[in-house]
C-alpha cells in the first residue's frame, strides 16, 4: 500500500512530462467543438425509431400485455425465442425510451408496459398504431426531388426503403451526375429516378409522397391541381409530407430563402407562414 502511494506522484510527474514533450514536439492539438445537443439528437433519432420498430416486429408489447403480471427478461425471451442477454439489454433500452417500466421483485427485475405502450403499441388496443409503425419501417417514397440529395440521405437512414425520385425529363437526365459513390452511400441502389409531371394525374404509385420546396411558389390554382393529382394516386392509408420554408411576416427574410434565384427571377409568389395557413392547402 505504502509503495503504491509513493508511486502516485512519480506516475503523475511521468504523465505530465511526457504530455509536455508531446505538445512541445507537435503542433498544438485543438479539440473539435462539441456537437450541439439538437444535432446530436437528430443524428441518433433513427436508433430510437429502430428500437421501437424491432419491439413491434417481435411483439414485445403484446407478450407483456397477454400476461397478468410483470415479466422477467428470461420469461420474455423464452416467449419470443430470443437470446436472454440480448433481450435484457433490449428491454432496458425500451425502459430508457419510456415505453416499458422496470420494477424489482426479490432479486429479479420485471418489465411491464407503460400506459402509453398499452394504449398505442399493443395490437388488441382500439388505439393501436402497431400497423402504422411497421408500415413506417418499410415504405416506398417517391419525391419530386430534383437530383435526389434528400433521397440519398434518406436511404442511409432507412436501408429497407425503396425511394423513387420523380422529376421532369431534363432533371432526370442529369441526375446521374449527382449519384454518390457506393463508398459514400452504400444503399444508393435503393434510389431510382423516374420522369413525372405533377400537373398530370398519372404519378408513380407510392405509400408516401414527399414534396419538399415544391408548393411554395405556385399560384393557388396550380397548388390545388398538384395536390389533387397526388391525392388521386394515394392508396388508402397513404400519406403526403409537405416540407416548406416560409418567409417572415414582412417577407424580408430569411435571407437564404429570399435570395434563391427561383424566387427572385421566376414567379415571385412566395408566401409567409400566415398566408400559407390561410390558403387552400
Ligand atoms: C425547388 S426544387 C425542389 C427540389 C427538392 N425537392 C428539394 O427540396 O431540394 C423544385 C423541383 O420541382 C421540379 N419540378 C418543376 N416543375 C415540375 C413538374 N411539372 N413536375 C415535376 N417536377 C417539377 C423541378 O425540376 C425541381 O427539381
Amino acid at each position: 500500500m505504502g509503495s503504491r502511494v509513493r508511486a502516485f506522484p512519480r506516475l503523475i510527474r511521468t504523465i505530465f512530462t511526457t504530455t509536455a514533450r508531446v505538445v512541445a514536439g507537435r503542433k498544438e492539438i485543438v479539440a473539435p467543438p462539441p456537437i450541439p445537443g439538437k444535432l446530436h439528437d437528430l443524428i441518433f433519432a433513427f436508433r430510437q425509431s429502430k428500437v421501437l420498430f424491432a419491439a413491434c416486429d417481435l411483439g414485445v408489447f403484446d407478450v407483456l400485455h397477454e400476461s397478468d403480471a410483470p415479466q422477467s427478461a428470461e420469461d420474455i425471451s423464452s416467449k419470443l425465442t430470443t437470446n436472454v442477454d440480448a433481450t435484457t439489454r433490449f428491454m432496458d433500452a425500451l425502459v430508457a425510451l419510456e415505453l416499458l417500466e422496470k420494477t424489482k421483485q426479490g432479486k429479479s427485475w420485471l418489465y411491464s408496459n407503460t400506459e402509453m405502450a398499452k394504449q398505442f403499441l399493443t395490437k388488441s388496443s382500439p388505439d393501436s398504431v402497431d400497423g402504422y409503425i411497421r408500415h413506417s419501417n418499410q415504405l416506398l417514397y417517391p419525391l419530386f426531388g430534383g437530383t435526389g440529395s434528400m433521397a440519398y440521405t434518406l436511404c442511409q437512414y432507412y436501408p429497407n426503403m425503396k425511394i423513387t425520385v420523380c422529376d421532369l425529363q431534363s432533371v432526370v437526365d442529369s441526375a446521374y451526375h449527382f449519384r454518390p459513390s457506393l463508398e459514400d452511400c452504400p444503399n444508393q441502389g435503393n434510389v431510382s429516378h423516374v420522369v413525372g409531371n405533377f400537373f398530370q394525374p398519372d404519378l408513380p404509385k407510392a405509400d408516401l409522397y414527399v414534396m419538399s420546396r415544391i408548393l411554395h411558389d405556385w399560384t393557388k390554382e396550380k397548388v390545388d391541381l398538384i395536390l389533387s393529382n397526388v391525392f388521386k394516386c394515394l392508396p388508402s392509408g397513404g400519406c403526403l409530407l409537405i416540407a416548406e420554408r416560409f418567409l417572415n411576416k414582412d417577407k424580408t427574410g430569411p435571407k437564404s430563402h429570399l435570395l434563391q434565384c427561383s424566387i427572385c427571377l421566376c414567379r415571385w409568389r412566395e408566401r409567409n407562414e400566415q398566408q400559407q395557413n390561410t390558403s387552400s392547402f
